[in-house]
């Protein structure tokens, strides 16, 4: 690919972008061997050129994950956890030991200060450190800075505008990567791209996102990076079901397809996506809790056969039937396996873009 086209590609990709800001958008030179392409940080899945040939990238990593051993060499990442996790904790780390790198890991709720991230605070109150400096001194410790911040689901204008987020974006000095934000989780979305691509079925496949109950208020942040996924899938039918009112952001849904008949959407489907999210018009609430969208084995019956996804953590026998998750066609552990070689090939991209 000549320069000029590469530019124009870039420009392209810098008009599709939804969330980072201007100034998250300067590119490194770094296109690394497989001509595949990130922004300098990695916030949703729009910061990505490719999903095919990324996906098909991560499949090679996975058939070799120690090839690039030698990359991250006295690079170091430095994981922020401002909410728990199992699997973006432990997959993430796992990515940047096998790309060689240095880890750090700071549970940032219960061992950092207290931040402030409004510019021209008068910090009076409860917080002890302003999102400038801390952000700035993470930066000079760390190569990358890997993020996990929720949505706070009691405003949905905080939440959107991605707080803590955008104030690493703002202040640090590295790239920033999103391992769970309010709005999105796209590390997760692809390693759901990768596991479905090793389970592609031979027809054009349906792929259904259904909602399922669940007794907490949940983010809308897996959904909406798993539609975002769907939408650059050109060869697969996407339907989005669950009870009227529980619409997601419709600037993220688009013309995505939507269903209010479960059973419906079920019908033919050769992938189910179960997620509970809360409601995202009556913002973080609780407005349904019907057991009959629980993924069962008799909807699966109305299926193609499908295989059962989740991102887990999943409640049995709310969200999902032990008999479903239990079954030869769940894949939800692969899923999880999945998630390193996500992470590894953005770790791996942006150090590219960094050399
Ligand atoms: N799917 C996922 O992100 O899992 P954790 O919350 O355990 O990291």
């Amino acid at each position: 690919m000549s320069k000029k086209q590469k530019k124009i590609q870039i420009k392209q990709l810098q008009t599709e972008l939804s969330f980072a800001s201007n100034d998250t958008l300067s590119f490194g030179e770094g296109w690394g061997e497989e001509n595949i392409y990130i922004t300098m940080n990695f916030i949703s899945i729009q910061n990505i050129d490719s999903l095919e040939k990324w996906v098909k990238q991560a499949l090679k990593i996975k058939k070799n994950p120690l090839k690039n051993k030698k990359l991250g060499k006295n690079k170091t990442l430095g994981m922020l956890f401002f909410n728990s996790s199992l699997r973006t904790r432990l997959s993430t780390q796992k990515a940047a030991l096998n790309l060689g790198m240095n880890v750090m890991v700071m549970n940032f709720t219960s061992e950092g200060w207290t931040l402030e991230f409004e510019d021209g605070a008068i910090m009076d109150q409860g917080a002890s450190e302003h999102i400038k400096e801390a952000a700035a001194v993470v930066s000079q410790y760390c190569d990358i800075i890997a993020i996990r911040a929720f949505a706070g689901l009691v405003d949905k204008e905080k939440d959107n505008a991605e707080t803590v987020i955008s104030g690493f974006l703002k202040y640090a000095s590295v790239p920033v990567v999103n391992m769970e934000s309010a709005t999105g989780h796209p590390m997760q979305s692809l390693a759901d791209a990768i596991t479905m691509a090793e389970h592609k079925t031979p027809h054009r496949a349906k792929v259904v996102l259904t909602w399922a109950p669940h007794p907490r208020a949940l983010p809308q942040a897996v959904p909406n990076s798993f539609v975002e996924m769907m939408q650059k899938q050109e060869d697969m039918d996407f339907v989005i079901t669950h009870p009227e009112g529980y619409e997601l952001n419709p600037e993220i849904t688009k013309d995505s397809k939507i269903e209010y008949d479960q059973n419906k959407a079920f019908e033919n489907a050769d992938f189910i996506y179960a997620k509970n999210w809360s409601n995202y018009k009556e913002y973080g609430k609780i407005t349904n809790s019907d057991p009959n969208w629980t993924v069962s084995a008799d909807k699966m019956k109305l299926t193609n056969n499908a295989k059962f996804m989740h991102c887990l953590p999943v409640r049995r026998n709310v969200i999902v039937t032990d008999e479903v998750i239990d079954s030869e066609n769940s894949i939800v552990i692969e899923q999880a396996n999945n998630r390193t070689y996500s992470a590894q090939l953005v770790l791996q991209k942006i150090l590219e873009n960094r050399k």
